[in-house]
C-alpha cells in the first residue's frame, strides 16, 4: 500500500478486521482506535512512548490501551488527516483482552467495597482505592522515588507541628474563603496537577474539575492530563471556576509557547511552572508494575530511546526540558501576562532569587516524593522560608504554596499559620476519585470543610487571616529524627517496598 495516497474507503465502507491485520509490519503499520483505522507507519519513530507499543498492537486493535493515557484530540492534532484512514467494521476485528491475573479477584474487592459513606477522611481513600484499583494504576499514583523517604516524610512532617491555640475568641461564624492569585475561592487548598486522570477513572481529570467547582476551589490542570486540556476548560466553562495550568517545559519552546498562549486564551489564572523534574524520578514500584501502555500527550520525540520498563512516568516524560533554568524566566514573562509560579522549589535561596525575577509565586513542594528522594517536606522549607522573608521585608512581594502530605484540615491550618497562602493536594483526590467518582471527590472535598470549620474553632480562630505562626509550635518539625505519633497511613495503608520476584520455576 503507498502510504502518501491512502486507498480510503468510500464513506459508506467499512474495513474489515482482516484487512487492517495485514497492515502489520514496520513498514506497514496500521492500529485500529475507536472503531477507525490510522496508519502510524511512519508516526511509530516519533511516538513519545517508543515504537515497540505500536508495533504490539500493529495491524489490530489498540483503544483499550490507548485510551487511558491518550487525550481524545491527541489523534486530529498529532496525525496527519492523511493518515486517518476511515472506519472499521468493529465486528470484524478480534478484540483481545490482556490476561491480567488479578483482575477477578479485584471485581470481588469492588463487590465488597464500604460505601462512601464510611470514608471518613482522606486516609479511608486511600485505603480503599489500593485496593480496588488496577495494579498498574496504583504503582502510577501511589509510587514516590528510590526508598520513598520523602513521601513518608511529607505526611510526617505535619506531625511534628503542634498547635498553640487561643481561647475565647468569638469563632461563632468561621469563614474559611480566602483569594488566591486574585482568585476568590471557598477553603485554601487547590486540586493540584497529577497526570494520567483516566487510569484511575475512565472520564479522567473532567471529575476533579467537577468536584471542584462544585466546592468552589482551584483545579491545577496538568501538561499530562488524560482529558485534553480543553474538555478540562470546558467542564468549568460558565462557573467562573478559577483554573490553573502546570507546565511541563518541551524542549521545542514554539509548542511550549503555544501551550501557554492557549492557557491564557481560555482565561486560566496562573502559570505553574515545574521546576522540580529535569528528569523524572526512579519510581520502582511503577516501574515493576511494568507499565506498557505509554504515549500520552504527543508533544516531541521520545521515539525508540523510551524503555518502556521505567514504568509509566518516565516513558511519558521524554519531551522534558532538562536544560530549563533562571535564564528561561524572562522569556516565560515575555510571553504571557498570565501569574508565573514555580512549582517545586525547595530552599530559600530560590525564593529569594524568584522574588527578585518577578515571578508571583513559588510552591514549595517535592512533587509529592517522586523526585529527589531526602528531599525535605514542603511544609519544614516554608517554616524556613517565611521568617526571612518578613526579615527582608518580602513577605508580600510573593505567594507560598506547599503540597505534599496534607491529609487533614489541621495539616492546611499549619501551613497557613507558617504563611502559605493555600495547599495543593494530589493523591486523596486521585484516590476519592478512582474508587467511588465525582461524588467520592465531592465527599472528600466536603471532610475536609468539616473538619476545617471545627479546627478552626479549637484553634480559635475565625478567618484564615487569623492564623498566624504564634498559634504553632515548630520545634520538632527540622529534627528528621524526632519520633512522631503512630501514623496508620504509614503502617497500614502505604505499600511497603517490596524485592524483585524470583524467577517462576519452569
Ligand atoms: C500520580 C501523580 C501524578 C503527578 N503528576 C504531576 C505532573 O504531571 N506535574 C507536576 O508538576 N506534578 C505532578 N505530581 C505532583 C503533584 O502536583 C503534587 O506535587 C503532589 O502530588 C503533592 O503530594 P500529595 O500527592 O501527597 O498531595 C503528581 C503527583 C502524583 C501523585
Amino acid at each position: 500500500m503507498n502510504h502518501d495516497t491512502p486507498d480510503k474507503l468510500p464513506k459508506s465502507q467499512k474495513w474489515s478486521g482482516e484487512e487492517i491485520g495485514k497492515h502489520s509490519t514496520d513498514s506497514d503499520c496500521w492500529v485500529i482506535i475507536h472503531g477507525r483505522a490510522y496508519d502510524v507507519t511512519e508516526f511509530k519513530a516519533e511516538h513519545p512512548g517508543g515504537s515497540k507499543i505500536i508495533m504490539k498492537f500493529a495491524g489490530k486493535d489498540a483503544t483499550e490501551t490507548y485510551d487511558p493515557i491518550h487525550p481524545p484530540d491527541t489523534l486530529d492534532k498529532y496525525l496527519a488527516r492523511d493518515k486517518h484512514m476511515g472506519e472499521v467494521n468493529m465486528e470484524t476485528v478480534e478484540v483481545e483482552h490482556e490476561a491480567d491475573p488479578d483482575e477477578e479477584d479485584r471485581k470481588e474487592r469492588i463487590k465488597r467495597m464500604p460505601i462512601l459513606e464510611q470514608c471518613y477522611n482522606l486516609m479511608d481513600f486511600e485505603a480503599v482505592a489500593r485496593r480496588v484499583m488496577k495494579k498498574t494504576a496504583w504503582a502510577y499514583y501511589s509510587s514516590g522515588a528510590d526508598d520513598e523517604i520523602t513521601m513518608r516524610e511529607n505526611h510526617s512532617a505535619y506531625h511534628k507541628i503542634w498547635f498553640r491555640p487561643r481561647i475565647l475568641h468569638d469563632v461563632e461564624t468561621i469563614d474559611l474563603s480566602t483569594t488566591m492569585l486574585d482568585s476568590k475561592v471557598d477553603i485554601p487548598f487547590y486540586v493540584t496537577a497529577t497526570a494520567l486522570g483516566k487510569l484511575g477513572n475512565p472520564e479522567g481529570e473532567v471529575i476533579l474539575t467537577r468536584g471542584a467547582r462544585k466546592h468552589n476551589v482551584v483545579q491545577m490542570i496538568p501538561t499530562l492530563a488524560s482529558c485534553s486540556f480543553d474538555e478540562i476548560c470546558d467542564a468549568a466553562e460558565g462557573s467562573g471556576q478559577p483554573q490553573w495550568l502546570q507546565l511541563y517545559v518541551n524542549k521545542d519552546r514554539a509548542i511550549t509557547e503555544r501551550i501557554v498562549k492557549h492557557a491564557e486564551a481560555r482565561g486560566v489564572k496562573g502559570l505553574f511552572i515545574t521546576v522540580d523534574a529535569p528528569q523524572l524520578g526512579r519510581r520502582e514500584k511503577d516501574m515493576r508494575s511494568k507499565f506498557d501502555d505509554v504515549g500520552s500527550n504527543v508533544q516531541d520525540t521520545g521515539g525508540d530511546n523510551v524503555d518502556r520498563s521505567q514504568g509509566a512516568a518516565r516513558a511519558i516524560s521524554s519531551f522534558i526540558d532538562p536544560s530549563l533554568s533562571w535564564k528561561d524566566v524572562p522569556w516565560f514573562q515575555s510571553i504571557t501576562k498570565m501569574p508565573i509560579i514555580l512549582k517545586g522549589v525547595q530552599r530559600v535561596e530560590d525564593v529569594l532569587q524568584a522574588v527578585e525575577m518577578g515571578v508571583q509565586g513559588v510552591v514549595l513542594s517535592n512533587h509529592g516524593g517522586r523526585q529527589l528522594d531526602f528531599a525535605r517536606s514542603g511544609i519544614e522549607v516554608l517554616a524556613e522560608v517565611m521568617p526571612v522573608l518578613r526579615e527582608k521585608g518580602l513577605q508580600d512581594r510573593i505567594e507560598l504554596y506547599v503540597d505534599g502530605g496534607v491529609r487533614r484540615a489541621t495539616d492546611i491550618i499549619k501551613a497557613l499559620c507558617l504563611g502559605a497562602k493555600g495547599v495543593g493536594i494530589g493523591r486523596p483526590f486521585l484516590y476519592a476519585m478512582s474508587a467511588y467518582g465525582l461524588p467520592g471527590v465531592d465527599r472528600a472535598m466536603q471532610l475536609l470543610k468539616d473538619e476545617m470549620t471545627m479546627n478552626m474553632r479549637l484553634i480559635g480562630a475565625s478567618s484564615v487571616d487569623q492564623l498566624e505562626p504564634s498559634m504553632v509550635n515548630t520545634r520538632g518539625l527540622s529534627m528528621h529524627s524526632t519520633a512522631v505519633p503512630s501514623d496508620t497511613l504509614g503502617l497500614n495503608v502505604y505499600d511497603p517496598l517490596v524485592n524483585p520476584p524470583e524467577k517462576a520455576r519452569l
